[in-house]
């Protein structure tokens, strides 16, 4: 019997070279709602079949909260063997104080430099010309996500654009509806505020407040009239009273709500309650005004673990996450764009190939995690709550904002 099993374990070893030596790394990460699981899933997925064990670290409750978790762990001796941070700014304090590994072999071995789409991805990964994360999606926060049921009950059609939808919001409220879905969580008023800018100011004026850091503009009548709108617009979310982002998408899933200003990730929640794209939901990227993808997204950062396995089993970890298999499995159950352009998606469904199209033409901007300090972008999620669940003054908000930007200049 013992020889057999011995037997039977040498044959499984030469099928399988890695049995035995898998190598576990914990991965920590916010993505906690159905379409989220179902597209990390796809990570740990790959990550088993080649021979290593995902240990999967998930953090309920959204960035905001799962962020200082994951740096407290890091930087109080704790690392993780990878985690999710957003690209741009996150993470750069961790990379600056050594606690992050390099990547710069896996990059140059696997050419990220050549593929990597839009660069830019790749240099909010770059510091003093090192590279220190593996960017896994791009993930655009301006759209418009509207429920074909809710207007098909009120009788009216579904909006092509924000201004439509805003005038559309008394008949939805007539028919018992929420025009607007919006979980209590900040980052979430924080992203309806930066999509509306766009499409009530144009992105010119975003351009100049966010990338050249025009503080008059930013004081000025163009984002008075953002703030106006934002006022208006959260009488349509008063009666949203959900905590996190999936929870207002179902809002608009089962009809309840008219729409939900929310990023592209809101595609997995539809996709996961099996609704079809221009049949059961509606997307306008840019909410309709302006096609546009801000392309920010999530990347991997593997903090030093001080141990030879661990490290390499990270940099086969990061290949693996860049790798044309992965991006397509992975982005079309997250409903994010791929981070190359090399690869297949032929699967990919109504709202994905308008993403697509946008990243063709190239109407492209920098996230505000890539352009603004997490300290800055915090304090404009409090302010934003604050605004958004209040009745505070649409000007007092504007002076506190332009104070807030001010002060990551
Ligand atoms: C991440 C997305 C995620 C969303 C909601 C964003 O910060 O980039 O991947 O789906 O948060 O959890």
């Amino acid at each position: 019997m013992k020889t057999f099993k011995l037997a039977t374990a040498l044959a499984a070893s030469v099928a399988l070279p890695s049995i035995g030596l898998a190598t576990e790394l914990e991965v920590t990460h916010w993505w906690t709602s159905g379409g989220e699981a179902a597209a990390v899933a796809e990570l740990a997925k790959a990550f088993d079949a080649a021979g290593d064990k995902w240990i999967d670290g998930a953090i309920a409750g959204g960035g905001g909260t799962a962020r200082p978790i994951m740096i407290s762990r890091i930087t109080g001796g704790d690392p993780m063997g990878a985690t999710q941070f957003n690209h741009g700014q996150q993470a750069l304090e961790l990379v600056e104080a050594g606690l992050m590994l390099d990547l710069t072999d896996v990059a140059e071995a696997n050419n990220w430099k050549d593929i990597v789409y839009p660069p830019s991805l790749l240099d909010s990964c770059t510091v003093d010309g090192r590279i220190y994360c593996a960017p896994v999606n791009i993930h655009s926060p301006e759209w418009l996500w509207l429920s074909n049921k809710a207007y098909a009950d009120a009788g009216i059609p579904v909006p092509t654009n924000w201004n439509e939808f805003v005038a559309s919001a008394p008949a939805l409220e007539a028919a018992g509806k929420i025009p607007l879905a919006l979980g209590n969580q900040p980052w979430q008023s924080n992203l309806a505020f930066g999509a509306m800018t766009v499409a009530v100011a144009g992105l010119d004026v975003w351009k100049q407040v966010n990338v050249e850091k025009n503080m008059d503009v930013a004081a000025g009548a163009e984002m008075a009239a953002v703030f106006q709108a934002a006022a208006d617009a959260r009488k349509f979310a008063a009666k949203s009273n959900v905590q996190d982002w999936n929870q207002a998408t179902n809002l608009v899933i089962s009809g309840q709500a008219g729409g939900q200003i929310m990023g592209d990730w809101a595609q997995g929640e539809f996709q996961v309650a099996g609704q079809v794209a221009g049949t059961d939901y509606t997307c306008l990227p840019g909410l309709g005004l302006n096609a546009y993808l801000s392309t920010g997204g999530d990347a991997f950062y593997f903090p030093k673990l001080q141990d030879a396995d661990k490290e390499a089993a990270q940099k086969r970890l990061a290949a693996l996450m860049v790798s044309p298999e992965v991006q397509v499995a992975f982005n079309l159950k997250k409903g994010s764009l791929p981070i190359r352009g090399d690869i297949d998606l032929a699967a990919a469904n109504d709202c994905m190939k308008k993403g697509l199209e946008i990243l063709a033409s190239g109407n492209l901007v920098p996230s505000g995690d890539q352009v603004w300090s997490p300290d800055v972008q915090k304090q404009n999620e409090d302010l934003m709550v604050e605004f958004w669940k209040s009745d505070m003054d649409p000007g007092a908000a504007h002076a506190q904002w332009v104070e807030n930007l001010k002060s990551g200049l």
